[in-house]
């Protein structure tokens, strides 16, 4: 794919003079925390270096404070680099006198923040549309654009609400319709997720990858979150103190760290922090023991599930039985339960998914359990594949380093 955003040696720092001293002795490699000692200037990117594909979602990953959204921002300017080039689409943007930049801004970026900064007077369709009334675009077409940006992130119907009718996933997918609407190349998008708790926010990250697959935009992606980074990233970039690591597929950053710092978050998910079952688990369809087929049909109806745990006095599980079995049972007329409970694995919030996909094997929910051994949860083999996605391939690798490691 060719380059979209070329990032050439940018620095930025924040001061009264950042291109003086403090660029000086950047370049003679003194560190941010002595530069802020000597000058008292900060430096927010140091040297970086990206070429960002066509049709890739680049994620750029660090902790706070290194430089994530000092690095975004250079792209479209809302920081002036203090030195190093910007280049999209073989444009120099560094080189835009403003009124190119205004045009470069509103016709080929679209950025999205943590916080959803939607107009609170506004309905939906306008606060959607806001880029293309700012175009001069005229109402019927930027209210169409707005149906089908609406329509991308899940919320048509949704056109005359009010922001404050809506949850704050709902106000963040608007936020990203909003990017969508007036069809950028190219979206910026700074911890536009971080905000929302952990299922909404997976979910969100899904859509993402969808609307992805379907428009071929070229994405910034920024997180502090690894699971988050590996999950939606073509390739991830990870910054410490304004400067870049590592730059790689999550494969790359999983496998071959290049650096020590890098290494340390690896370290984090061979602990399992980052893949483990907490994150897919799901509420358990129940009976006990003693229940009959008829109780069973009614709790996999009303959950429209098609298995549900069967646990003992203490709650503890004994197996699953599908619907599938409970039906045929009730055809035959047999009202007893016990034949027809299957035995399943049982791991707990803490098992690498990696671990989980080797127990797939039959198909059916994999049991969750607290330290106790009491039922606590589900694992649907479908909704782990989708988790693991695209880095079912890094958990697998994992495996076979920690076996591997096992083994010295
Ligand atoms: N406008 C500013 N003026 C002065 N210093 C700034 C400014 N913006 C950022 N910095 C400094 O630049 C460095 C990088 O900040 P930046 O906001 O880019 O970090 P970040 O990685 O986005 O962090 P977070 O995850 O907290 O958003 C920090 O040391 C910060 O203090
Ligand atoms: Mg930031």
């Amino acid at each position: 794919m060719p380059t979209k955003v070329k990032i050439a040696d940018v620095v930025k720092i924040f001061g009264d003079e950042p291109d003086g001293e403090a660029l000086a002795l950047l370049r003679a490699g003194c560190s941010k925390k002595e530069i802020k000692e000597r000058t008292g200037h900060v430096v927010g990117v140091n040297d970086a270096n990206i070429d960002v594909a066509e049709g890739e979602i680049f994620v750029v990953m660090g902790l706070s404070g290194s430089g994530k959204s000092t690095l975004i921002r250079c792209v479209n300017r809302l920081y002036e680099p203090t030195a190093g080039t910007i280049v999209v689409d073989g444009t120099d943007v560094t080189a835009l006198n403003p009124k190119e930049l205004q045009a470069f801004r509103r016709d080929s970026t679209g950025m999205v923040f943590q916080h959803f900064a939607l107009f609170p007077h506004q309905d939906i369709r306008s606060n959607v549309s806001f880029g293309l009334r700012v175009k001069g675009v005229d109402p019927e077409a930027r209210d169409a654009a707005a149906e089908r940006a609406l329509a991308l992130v899940g919320l048509s119907g949704y056109e005359n609400s009010y922001p404050r009718q809506l949850s704050g996933g709902m106000q963040q997918r608007v936020g990203l319709a909003r990017a969508l609407a007036t069809d950028p190349d190219i979206l910026l998008m700074d911890e536009a997720f971080s905000a929302l708790d952990p299922l909404i926010r997976r979910q969100m990250q899904d859509e993402l990858m969808e609307i992805q697959d379907k428009l071929h935009k070229t994405i910034l992606f920024i997180t502090h979150d690894l699971n988050e980074a590996l999950r939606v990233g073509t390739r991830v970039c990870i910054m410490k103190d304004g400067a870049i690591h590592q730059i790689g597929t999550p494969e790359d950053i999983l496998m071959r760290p290049e650096t020590e710092y890098v290494a340390e978050f690896v370290q984090d998910v061979d602990q399992g922090r980052v893949l483990v079952v907490e994150t897919v688990r799901e509420e358990a369809a129940t009976v006990s023991a003693s229940a009959t087929v008829a109780d069973v049909l009614d709790t996999i109806d009303s959950r429209g599930s098609e298995a549900a745990h069967v646990v003992d006095s203490g709650g503890r599980p004994l197996g699953v039985v599908t619907r599938e079995s409970v039906e045929q049972a009730r055809a035959r007329g047999d009202q007893q339960l016990g034949p027809l409970v299957e035995a399943v694995p049982v791991v707990t919030d803490d098992t690498i998914l990696a671990k989980v996909y080797q127990l797939f094997g039959s198909g059916l929910p994999v049991a969750v359990v607290d330290t106790e051994g009491r039922l606590i949860g589900s694992v649907r083999p479908l909704e782990v594949l989708a988790e693991l996605g695209r880095v079912e391939g890094v958990s697998e690798q994992l495996k076979l380093a920690k076996a591997k490691d096992a083994r010295h």
